[in-house]
């Protein structure tokens, strides 16, 4: 059966869902296989790294399922000193990682603004332009997302988290803050502005179907994205989320296997229906499976992100539990990964900026 769907011309949201459903074997390996295909005939069998510099753990939000949620008391809070921000840029740009991200919690103060502001300008001349911007700061507002795209970031991630409203009420505090149609609208600002735009979700949410998770595809497509950096949900024990689906036998060793294979399907099935996307491996695959980033890339993803962050602010910066790579050295996360591309037979795009075909398609 699955042969017959892969051999569709263009899938449809049923067809989605029946890829999303397969579970035997042979099955998953068949549908692996042909996203791996479709990912070396469309954006090469050449993984671009995206160097990680989770900078500050301060955050105004309170997602119910995130381990540095502003509720949540126990979290040590932290800021990189610029200089030390400057220093992680110039290495990842001596190591030739092409493009940073430069992620934290959410702020929207102007201290907060003008500090983001001046980091990307003072970046971009540390690397004679060269280096690749994108910011992960979440949700703010059209002038803000202007102000960083002039100072020379071209990228921004914003992920949607799920497509389905409903479902994103359940994980987000009801306090007029946090909204599902903004966080759409965001996605729309940065369009317009010129940005390449990437989305996601988390996968094997606590009352998502696989609809939903099709549907979280039709929103890529819809939202003419760029960028998916997606991966499954997985439990951080100090939040709200992580204590129900503790509680309601939800975590099991069988459970944690069902959302890792829906997170490869996911890579996969995206990769068929979006062909020229930018899909990252992302660092939760690895958290609930020791080798869950070579297996994204085997499923058609094709960006990896290694972790820049100065090693002695890697335990505070934790959205889930069993986080990998937190006793580790920047150096460490590089020769680490580049073993994991050279053990799937990819190879790396080492001092390129690996830009999305996708956003240049339609410019064209
Ligand atoms: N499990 C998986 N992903 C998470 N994120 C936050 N908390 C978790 C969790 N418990 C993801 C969200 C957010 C991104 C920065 O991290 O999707 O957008
Ligand atoms: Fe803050 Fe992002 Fe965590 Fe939400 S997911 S609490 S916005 S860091």
């Amino acid at each position: 059966m699955i042969q017959d769907i892969l051999r569709h011309t263009s899938l449809n949201r049923q067809d989605l869902i029946d890829l999303l459903s397969v579970t035997q074997p042979e099955d998953l390996q068949t549908l692996y296989d042909a996203a791996y295909a479709v990912k070396a005939k469309t954006v090469g069998r050449v993984v671009y790294y995206r160097g990680l510099i989770e900078f500050s753990n301060r955050c105004i939000k309170n997602c119910r399922y995130c381990g540095i949620r502003r509720d949540n008391d126990e979290v040590e809070r932290f800021d990189t000193a610029r200089e030390d921000i400057l220093a992680m840029a110039k290495w990842s740009y001596e190591n030739r990682y092409g493009s940073l991200t430069l992620q934290s919690g959410e702020r929207q103060d102007e201290a907060f603004i003008a500090y983001i502001e001046g980091l990307v300008r003072d970046i971009k001349e540390l690397s004679h332009g060269e280096l690749g911007i994108t910011l992960c700061v979440g949700e703010q507002s059209e002038d803000t997302y202007r102000r960083w795209f002039d100072a020379g970031a071209h990228r921004y991630l914003l992920r949607i988290e799920t497509s389905n409203p409903d479902l994103y009420r359940t994980l987000h505090p009801q306090d007029g803050h946090h909204e599902w149609h903004v966080r759409k609208t965001c996605l729309e600002s940065l369009r317009r502005i010129g940005y390449q735009v990437g989305t996601g979700d988390m996968i094997g949410l606590p009352g998502q179907t696989i609809e939903d998770l099709a549907d979280d595809i039709l929103f890529y497509r819809d939202m003419d994205i760029d960028m998916i950096g997606m991966g499954p949900y997985v439990v951080h024990h100090q939040t709200p989320v992580g204590q129900y689906v503790m509680e309601q036998g939800l975590d099991s060793d069988e459970e944690k296997r069902r959302r890792f294979q829906l997170g490869l399907k996911m890579i996969a099935v995206t990769r068929l229906f979006l062909p020229d996307v930018n899909i990252a491996s992302t660092t939760a695959l690895q958290a609930l499976h020791p080798l869950g980033r070579e297996l994204g890339l085997k499923a058609g993803a094709n960006i990896l992100m290694p972790i820049v962050t100065l090693p002695k602010f890697r335990s505070q910066y934790l959205l889930y539990d069993n986080k990998p790579c937190v006793d580790e050295r920047p150096d460490q996360c590089k020769n680490c990964l580049s073993a994991r591309v050279v053990s799937v037979g990819d190879t790396i795009g080492l001092g390129k900026w690996g830009d999305s075909p996708h956003f240049f398609a339609k410019k064209e």
